[in-house]
């Protein structure tokens, strides 16, 4: 039976990129019964809301959607697309697989795992402007998003063969808020004694991630250092456009691709598909299509080590539909083999 998935292509790049992404699954042999909806820069100026309830029920009602870039209009009080989704749908975790590709810059080597928590820290919006000229923003943790996230990340290490977690927190200076989210991993990997847990402070990873990050297998933090991370992590393998990204809840996922809408080339047919493929491949891992999955895997890996049909952005002269072509056609004969 087919997968009924939410496909929310976005602004700029955004519909080139995902219309890529269905042909790879396609190719693949997953049956998708796509629903798509429009959400972003466009839909607001139409309709004034950026992101419709239309796009959330959708998502709450099929469990799982693709989406691409969407743009946020500046000024009005809009929030972005991405953060209103994930406070309405509840996707606390935020998955970044960091790995390599072949022959892509500047390190070709890495692979790790960020899981960051989404929905609090300093992102809770709690700030204030206590007098003039002195402000505050409180940082909020709770035992409950602390445990659930590092419940989350253990899953997830024994479910991807990750031996390690690493919690990586600032407990030494906010003894109190980080302090507790460290005691409170701490019980959840007693629960889970076959992966090891590594405590690292926040600093220390940043400097671990560009030295040896694959000593770290998969990190789990706090919001804001889960952010600067995680862009950091990018930035190891090549930058935003090779890294997929997920946020997830326990009643919806959310896979996107984690870089902008590009309106400098969007329209030019150029631009390179890969995150939001790699992000339709972690969504597969989800709904069991392993065997598509790998193969999809096993092909990204092949063209970029062939490198004869890759895209401008890594130094190729390849448009999304050829690279996107060529995709298809390896991932048939990873399928037939
Ligand atoms: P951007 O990621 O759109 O562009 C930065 C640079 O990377 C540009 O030169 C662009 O051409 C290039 N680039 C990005 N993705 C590419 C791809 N797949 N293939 C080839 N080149 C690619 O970042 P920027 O300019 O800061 O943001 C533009 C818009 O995107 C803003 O309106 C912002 O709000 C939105 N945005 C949306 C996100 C999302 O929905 N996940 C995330 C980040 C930004």
């Amino acid at each position: 039976m087919a997968h009924r998935i939410t496909l929310i292509p976005g602004d700029g790049i955004g519909p080139e990129v995902s219309e890529a992404a269905q042909e790879v699954l396609a190719a693949a042999g997953v049956a998708v019964d796509w629903d798509v909806q429009t959400a972003g820069l466009e839909v607001a100026r139409v309709g004034g809301n950026p992101l419709p309830d239309r796009v959330i029920d959708s998502v709450r009602t099929n469990r799982f959607a693709l989406k691409g870039p969407c743009g946020t209009p500046i000024g009005g009080g809009f929030r972005s697309v991405n953060v209103s989704l994930r406070q309405a749908l509840d996707l606390y975790a935020n998955v970044r697989p960091v790995k390599s590709l072949p022959k892509v810059e500047p390190r070709f080597d890495v692979d790790l795992v960020i899981v960051r928590e989404n929905t609090e820290g300093l992102y809770a919006g709690l700030e204030l402007m206590i007098m003039p000229g002195v402000a505050q923003s409180i940082k909020l943790t709770t035992e409950r998003c602390s445990r659930r996230i590092a419940e989350f990340a253990f899953r997830y290490a024994e479910g991807h063969g990750r031996p390690r977690v690493t919690v990586v927190h600032k407990a030494n200076i906010m003894k109190i808020s980080d302090g507790l989210a460290l005691e409170v991993t701490r019980k959840v990997a007693t629960e889970h004694p076959t992966i090891e847990l590594k405590e690292m402070i926040v600093d220390a990873a940043a400097m671990m991630m560009v030295k040896n990050p694959n000593s770290l297998g998969v990190l789990v933090t706090e919001n804001l250092y889960g952010d600067i991370l995680s862009d950091l992590g990018a930035g190891t393998v090549g930058g935003l456009g090779f890294v997929p990204g997920a946020n997830i809840g326990d009643d919806a996922a959310v896979f996107e691709a984690v870089h902008g809408t590009a309106p400098d080339i969007a329209g030019k047919g150029i631009a390179n598909p890969t995150a939001i493929v790699q992000s339709a491949v972690m969504m597969l891992h989800h709904l069991g299509e392993r065997a598509a999955a790998d193969a999809i895997e096993k092909s990204i890996l092949q063209q970029y080590d062939e490198r004869k049909v890759v895209t401008r952005d890594i130094g190729g002269s390849a448009s999304t539909k050829e690279f996107t072509a060529e995709l298809c056609r390896l991932v048939r004969l990873h399928r037939e083999a």
